[in-house]
């Protein structure tokens, strides 16, 4: 089938539905999400998003914080005029029905409840108790339902995107045309064309073996777009979190920074504090720093966890302020208010992605990307905490303003793009072989590419990532494709991308650390690394 539509929009967490909500003022919009639309990691955002809303803060604050954890590497253009935006595009959320915490104030004039968290020399974080992401995804997805110009197609998983120079040698800039999708239910291949794409996938956790990411978090978007033609930067520069929950019943549930930022104290089995060795800003010093000291103290003692300790605060402060974290531990046997939180760092967030200009597009006209899977010139070599999902709010207003501008000198592309060509490819019985791939890359990935790498480690991934992708592509093109066929496809990737960026980068800098190389190195290596294919 080829469905035709205004804007295509690949992703239905926090970047993906914002754009949609605003390009359905213009036109029509599919919006495709690979499993029920909720399912994005926007829906388990804890902390909250940044933005200069308190008294006493300021946007130069919140530039010079930015610039401080990304290292050397934000563009300082970018980070002025997300954190300028901010205020406005929060507003913009309360008014499509997001009920942020309040410490004051009406509907009219809201005085935000403000937290605290790692980097942030200020209060700024706007949050909905610690259910900050659920909340957004709540209200996004509900005004989407009001809009009659939106159609959301679930459990549709993007293949590939179609871009004209695929069908056409002579084409001066390529252009998206639109996706092939998988609808994963009926085991059909649609073909879905489009004045403009919308890459909004999210980001690349599942990657490595242990993530506070949810199941979706593939980088579908990312190795979509490297396939096409798109430019990749800084994908060494992966964010670990440093507090993701440790219990065997637990799958990737974090313990939000913002517990640190009500005073949460990090301490070894024994009970005794170490962040104290590590910074002068302890338990509140940017992310790389208290990840890397966890590892560090893990490898030491040969413990598997650290403990987070909030049991000085009040039992119902605690219980008001975290009531997700709180319910969850407990229903663990943990109650947080009692005793101390067992952590460990995880794979959390991506700090490369697609490379876009200032309006969110590509280098493919007509392709844009925004959210987690782009690399906008934000956050540098270390995101800022919280300012993800204030910069999928901004570059979604404009990429809006850009690509709603230029739509009316478009046409949605005809129909003499070939259907999906299954060619002579059979059902697959021998779908461990996808397990066991799965596997085999997210452990070496975690092992060899994780919060300390080495040279030796990276060439050992290099090679065995290499092997691997020769044999998912002998597979790839022999069997009908699922979506776990896919998603490995791109895992293999992105992991690939994630080891070659890592292994040029000959310096240490922000969450990219090489013992072999383990200074920065401005004079050199203050620069992105950018990939294309070919
Ligand atoms: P997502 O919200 O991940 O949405 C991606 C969408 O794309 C999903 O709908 C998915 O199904 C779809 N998709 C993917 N591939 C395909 C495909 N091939 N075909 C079709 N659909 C596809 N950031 C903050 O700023 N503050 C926080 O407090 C915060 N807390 C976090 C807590 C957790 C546990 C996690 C995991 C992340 C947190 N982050 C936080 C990071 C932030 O949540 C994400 O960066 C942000 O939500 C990404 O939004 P997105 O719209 O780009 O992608
Ligand atoms: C958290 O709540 O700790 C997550 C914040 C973020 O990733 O920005």
């Amino acid at each position: 089938m080829v469905i035709p539509a205004d804007f295509l929009v690949i992703g239905s967490g926090i970047a993906g539905l914002s754009f949609a909500l605003k390009a359905a003022k213009k036109g029509t919009v599919a919006l495709i999400s690979k499993r029920d639309s909720f399912e994005s990691s926007t829906s388990y955002a804890q902390g909250g998003i940044a933005s200069v809303l308190g008294e006493g803060d300021s946007f130069e604050s919140h530039l010079r914080d930015t610039l401080e954890a990304g290292a050397g590497l934000c563009r300082r253009e970018v980070v002025e005029m997300v954190v300028k935006d901010g205020p406005e595009r929060i507003k913009e959320l309360s008014q499509w029905g997001v009920r942020f915490t309040l410490s004051g104030g009406d509907e009219e004039k809201p005085s935000y409840d403000l937290g605290k968290e790692a980097g942030h020399s200020q209060r700024r974080i706007v949050h909905a108790a610690d259910l900050t992401g659920k909340e957004i995804e709540r209200a996004l997805l509900e005004a989407a339902s009001q809009e009659k110009n939106i159609v959301i197609y679930e459990y549709h998983i993007a293949i590939d995107l179609l871009t004209s120079s695929r069908f056409s040698k002579t084409v001066d800039r390529d252009r998206c045309l639109g996706a092939y999708v998988l609808d994963i239910r009926k085991g059909e291949i649609h073909t879905f064309l489009a004045k403009v794409t919308m890459l909004a996938a999210g980001g690349a956790g599942k990657v490595y073996l242990i993530t506070s990411n949810p199941d979706i978090a593939t980088g579908d978007g990312i190795a979509m777009a490297y396939r096409a033609g798109a430019r990749i930067a800084n994908m060494e520069f992966i964010q670990f979190h440093p507090t993701c929950l440790f219990h065997p019943q637990a799958k990737s549930f974090l313990i939000s920074e913002a517990v640190r930022g009500e005073g949460g104290i990090l301490r070894l089995k024994d009970g005794s504090p170490f962040m104290k060795a590590y910074h002068p800003l302890k338990e509140l010093a940017p992310r790389d720093i208290v990840a890397r000291a966890i590892d560090n103290e893990l490898k030491k003692s040969g413990e598997q966890c650290v403990f987070l300790d909030i049991t000085h605060r009040d039992g119902s402060f605690i219980k008001d302020r975290f009531p997700n974290i709180y319910q969850k531990c407990l229903s663990l046997g943990i109650d947080i208010t009692q005793e101390p939180i067992p952590v460990v760092p995880a794979a959390h967030y991506l700090c490369g992605g697609v490379v876009t200009d200032l309006y969110g597009e590509t280098k493919i006209k007509g392709l844009y990307a925004c959210g987690e899977v782009a690399h906008t010139g934000l956050h540098g070599a270390n995101r800022l905490a919280s300012n993800s999902l204030l910069e999928a709010i901004v570059f979604a207003n404009w990429a809006y303003l850009k690509a709603g501008a230029e739509l009316s000198g478009i046409d949605i592309p005809s129909g003499e793009i070939p259907a999906w060509d299954v060619g002579k490819a059979v059902d697959s019985d021998e779908s461990i072989v996808v397990a066991q791939n799965w596997d085999e890359i997210r452990r070496f990935m975690w092992n060899y590419v994780g919060i300390v790498r080495s040279t030796k480690r990276l060439a050992r991934a290099q090679r065995r990532i290499e092997i691997l992708q020769e044999e998912i592509s002998n597979y790839y093109w022999n069997f009908i494709i699922t979506s776990d066929l896919l998603e490995l496809r791109n895992i293999a990737t992105v992991a690939d991308l994630i080891i070659r960026s890592a292994m040029i980068r000959k310096e240490s800098r922000g969450l990219h650390y090489n013992l072999d190389y383990p200074n920065r190195d401005d004079r050199n290596w203050c620069k992105d690394i950018v990939i294309e294919k070919g």
